[in-house]
């Protein structure tokens, strides 16, 4: 069985409210645990049945600064590693931007053979070669534009034009699974969401 490489040098947020399990049918067969990803899962740490002093309260909220808001990425790439094992890279960004923004600005592939200049439209939605799958988060996600729905009428459902694309807004807060150039992609990979007991209770 393969094991998971994440490729984060992001500082990823401690507030991402996903939780994720990922299973991959790749050859294989590498499964992405919630215990892989269990850095993802940490959460802020509640105090439950106490009410603290004012000078407590004081001192943790100045040891303890609120995270501003941001949402969480995982780029699933369309090729594997050397290794067989899937190249899944983990971001964070704040909401209210271009999914492309984002991607170009965090070093995530998204043009593949159309990355120089004169072969795509750098963003204008007319080249149609900025074609990401949404695996999770779809809700996050703004209404396909007239140029998408022209560019992708004879794609599947879940396929954006990242240039076209806006993921929330500046106080949105969630998860997001994208895998990079759709039409390229080696492998097919099964995605499970995992909720934690604590929260289907
Ligand atoms: S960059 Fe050309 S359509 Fe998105």
């Amino acid at each position: 069985m393969g094991t998971l490489q994440l490729n984060s040098h992001c500082g990823l947020s401690s507030n991402f409210s996903a939780y994720l399990s990922f299973k991959l049918n790749t050859c294989s067969k590498t499964t992405f645990t919630s215990k892989n990803l269990s850095f993802i899962k940490r959460g802020k740490i509640r105090a439950v049945g106490t009410v603290p002093d004012q000078d407590q309260a004081i001192n943790t909220e100045a040891t303890q600064p609120e995270e501003p808001p941001s949402i969480g990425f995982a780029f699933v790439s369309s090729v594997l590693l050397p290794d067989g094992t899937p190249d899944v890279h983990l971001r964070a960004a704040p909401g209210g931007q271009k999914l492309r923004d984002i991607m170009l600005d965090n070093d995530i592939e998204l043009y593949g053979p159309y990355a120089r200049p004169l072969l795509n439209c750098g963003g204008g939605g007319t080249c149609g070669t900025c074609i990401v799958e949404v695996v999770e988060g779809k809700e996050l996600l703004s209404p396909k534009t007239d140029k998408e729905k022209e560019h992708l009428k004879k794609n599947p459902k879940n396929w954006r034009l990242a240039c076209q694309t806006t993921v929330g807004s500046a106080d949105s807060r969630g998860m997001v699974v994208i895998q990079q150039l759709p039409e390229w992609k080696a492998h097919e990979w099964k995605y499970e969401k995992q909720v934690p007991a604590d929260e289907s209770e």
